[in-house]
């Protein structure tokens, strides 16, 4: 996919996303978590956060790296951007600024970051192997950068399975090996290839499961149809009765991972980070 439609895809998603801000941001809390650790973030750090969408992550490494440092907000679509500003101010954290450009064209000194993160971002662009080397000339050698990405299909079935049903009502097909998608990089060994292809050392990695809980599978399914920009783009071009039967079909799947108490559905990722050589 060509990124000016990314661009596109992600600008019509961006609403949703900073209205479903805080159920992400809980959701993926426990991987964030382990993302900034893995990253070596420390007070006085300066932080590139790519790909921040909303930016609940970018306030996370602002609020670490304290009133001495600081984290530039890195995204395609600067609605995405717009939101991360307005939420800094109003959390009064003043040590954030945004950077909007694909992350394949990072345009920032050299070595004029100690650290970056990229949660949920990388596996979606067009060239991630460019944007891991821009990020490497950012980067201070010795400094870390940390990525999370959706492990596999088997172990999000809450997210593989809406998307197989889209790909199957849009007549598309799934995006082969190397293209972009939710669980490119998920897959044992790639993003550690990935990495070292990029001239990266000492990639350490974990696996976490995670649970997104919600009120109700409607809820979930609002979630998906107003935030996830992959997946509005698959049949962003169908007619629309063909989006309304593929919806519905979503609707029903997304059901089963009701229970007594609301949607609970199992998800699995990998939170992987490596070092730019000295
Ligand atoms: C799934 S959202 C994740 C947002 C955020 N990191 C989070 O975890 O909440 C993916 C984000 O990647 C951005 N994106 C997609 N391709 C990009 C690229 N090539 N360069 C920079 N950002 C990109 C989108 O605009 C979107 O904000």
């Amino acid at each position: 996919m060509r990124q000016a439609d990314i661009r596109k895809q992600w600008e019509g998603a961006a609403p949703g996303w900073a209205k479903w801000e805080t159920t992400v941001a809980s959701w993926i809390e426990p991987a964030t978590t382990a993302m900034l650790a893995m990253a070596n973030i420390v007070p006085g750090n300066r932080v590139l956060d790519l790909a921040s969408g909303a930016g609940s992550q970018t306030l996370s490494a602002a609020r670490k790296v304290g009133a001495q440092g600081h984290v530039v907000a890195n995204d395609i679509s600067e609605t995405m951007l717009q939101h991360v500003r307005e939420s800094a101010r109003t959390a009064g954290l003043n040590n954030v600024s945004t950077l909007a450009s694909a992350a394949e064209d990072l345009d920032v000194d050299s070595g004029s970051f100690d650290a970056a993160i990229c949660r949920l971002g990388l596996m979606l662009f067009a060239e991630p192997a460019n944007a891991l080397a821009a990020v490497r000339r950012a980067v201070k050698p010795g400094g870390k950068v940390a990525v999370v990405v959706f492990t596999t299909p088997v172990t999000n079935a809450f997210m593989a399975n809406p998307m197989q049903i889209l790909l199957r009502y849009a007549g598309k097909a799934p995006p082969s090996p190397g293209q972009p998608g939710i669980f490119s990089l998920g897959a044992p060994g790639v993003i550690e290839r990935l990495f070292t292809d990029c001239g990266y050392v000492g990639v350490e990695q974990r696996t976490l499961a995670l649970r997104l809980r919600m009120p109700s599978a409607a809820q979930a399914l609002e979630l998906m149809r107003e935030a996830f920009g992959a997946y509005r783009a698959v049949v962003s071009d169908a007619t629309e009765p063909v989006r309304v039967a593929a919806w519905a079909e979503v609707a029903k799947m997304l059901e089963t991972f009701e229970t007594a108490t609301g949607f609970e559905a199992p998800a699995e990722v990998l939170v992987a980070a490596a070092t730019n050589p000295a």
